[in-house]
């Protein structure tokens, strides 16, 4: 529990409160009365306040003592398209009046109105509205945050997008993970010819990489998006240059998207409604994150669930993410996330904490968060509350009462 070969005073020292560690395959790893250390960004010190030994609480630089509540880790959203200019509130009341989301986008709509909004959007536009909810998400409680690019879908525009999403990392102080996700949708300079726009694509991605743009890269296969043949290519490109990649999923029909991703060794496949028994069978093999989107399932008010007892039945680890975008998803608290995943998926809150925090950081590729044990990042959120199945109970409120991350508070 404590890293006994360094002798250095703790940097801060959290006691007073109960730790859900998620420090093992199942249950909170709860720890009642429990104390947390960390020095230089890094866990020191995770256990209960009894076995903490005496100096450690003498010698702190900082002890804060918290009267109650849980930490837990900080939340990890894996799954977002929060940098857009714009809004869809016009195709919201569309839809309300029975407008499918497929027809909306195949009359040039959905999609291709934020990409218009986005293009005509300075970086320092993108960066003034996108920023608000980033803050929202952080302040309660996420501290890792994915962010794909996807409205710009020409080299420059898809560029300013991966930028203002990295200077939100900076601004906000957590950690943002890039997807390049140029495979969203036709944009409309290549009408009538989507194969040549996967050529543009996969040119696009090596330079982005190479300007040090972008940690995974992802595409949408479906009717309404690219065939599995397109992103075959685009996976491909990616793999030449070692770069992972995850997919959107058989979200509204089955493409055979989860067994493709999971072929290419994917770190996830998100949304999946629609994956087949082939499909989890595959994600099992191949390690491949199952990422449910519970907001989009639930603006779209969709009914076909997800095949969940098959992953559990096949251990395949399930994610939670916000979706976050102005489509199908305008969704900007994790935590509601995870309680629309209690609600109409049936996971129990500790899948969802789970799915938000070990698991989600798993679907990044990221080892070094997502639990409360030494070694891993200072990455943790104090919670008001007097058991973690209440971060699922509340629909909204303020429950997050303190955030750091490596080991600084930033709320
Ligand atoms: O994850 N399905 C494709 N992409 C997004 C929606 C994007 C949008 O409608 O703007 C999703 O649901
Ligand atoms: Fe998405």
């Amino acid at each position: 529990m404590i890293a006994r070969d360094n002798p250095a005073p703790l940097d801060g020292l959290a006691i007073g409160a109960s730790l859900a560690t998620l420090d093992a395959i199942a249950g909170y790893g709860g720890v009642a009365d429990g104390a947390l250390g960390w020095r230089d960004g890094v866990l020191a010190y995770v256990g209960p306040r009894s076995a903490l030994p005496a100096s450690a609480m003498a010698e702190a630089r900082e002890v804060i003592d918290l009267g109650g509540g849980w930490i837990t880790p900080g939340l990890v959203d894996c799954h977002t398209h929060l940098v857009f200019a714009g809004d869809r509130a016009s195709e919201f009341e569309q839809r309300l009046k029975g407008t499918s989301y497929e027809s909306i986008a195949k009359a040039g709509g959905g999609i291709l109105s934020t990409v218009e909004a986005t293009r005509a959007a300075s970086e320092d536009e993108l960066l003034a509205a996108s920023l608000p909810r980033a803050r929202a998400l952080r302040d309660d409680g996420v501290t890792t945050l994915e962010i794909k690019s996807g409205y710009g879908l020409d080299l420059d525009n898809e560029r300013k997008m991966l930028r203002a999403a990295h200077r939100i990392g900076g601004e906000l102080g957590i950690t943002v993970r890039t997807t390049f996700l140029g495979a969203h949708a036709l944009p409309p300079e290549y009408v009538g010819r989507s194969d040549g726009y996967i050529d543009a694509v996969c040119d696009w991605l090596p330079r982005l990489h190479a300007e040090g743009l972008v940690d995974a890269v992802d595409a949408f296969c479906e009717g309404i998006g690219f065939t599995p043949a397109q992103t075959r290519r685009v996976f491909e490109t990616a793999r030449a240059l070692g770069l992972p990649v995850k997919l959107h999923a058989d979200q509204l029909s089955d493409l055979g998207g989860a067994a493709l991703a999971a072929e290419f060794g994917g770190l996830s496949a998100d949304h999946v409604e629609h994956t087949s028994s082939t499909g989890v069978r595959a994600m099992a093999d191949n390690g491949t994150v199952a990422v449910l989107l519970p907001g989009a399932f639930h603006v779209l008010r969709e009914t076909r669930l997800p095949p969940l007892d098959e992953f559990r039945a096949q251990d395949v680890p399930m994610a939670i993410a916000t979706d976050c975008n102005p489509g199908t998803s305008p969704l900007q608290s994790l935590r509601l996330a995870m309680s629309l995943a209690c609600t109409h998926f049936q996971l129990t809150p500790e899948e969802a904490l789970r799915g938000a925090t070990v698991n989600a950081a798993r679907a990044l590729g990221l080892q070094d968060r997502g639990v409360l044990r030494v070694g891993a990042r200072a990455d943790f959120v104090h919670w008001t509350i007097s058991h973690p199945a209440e971060l699922c109970y509340w629909l909204g409120g303020d429950l997050a009462a303190k955030v750091y991350a490596n080991g600084t508070r930033l709320l």
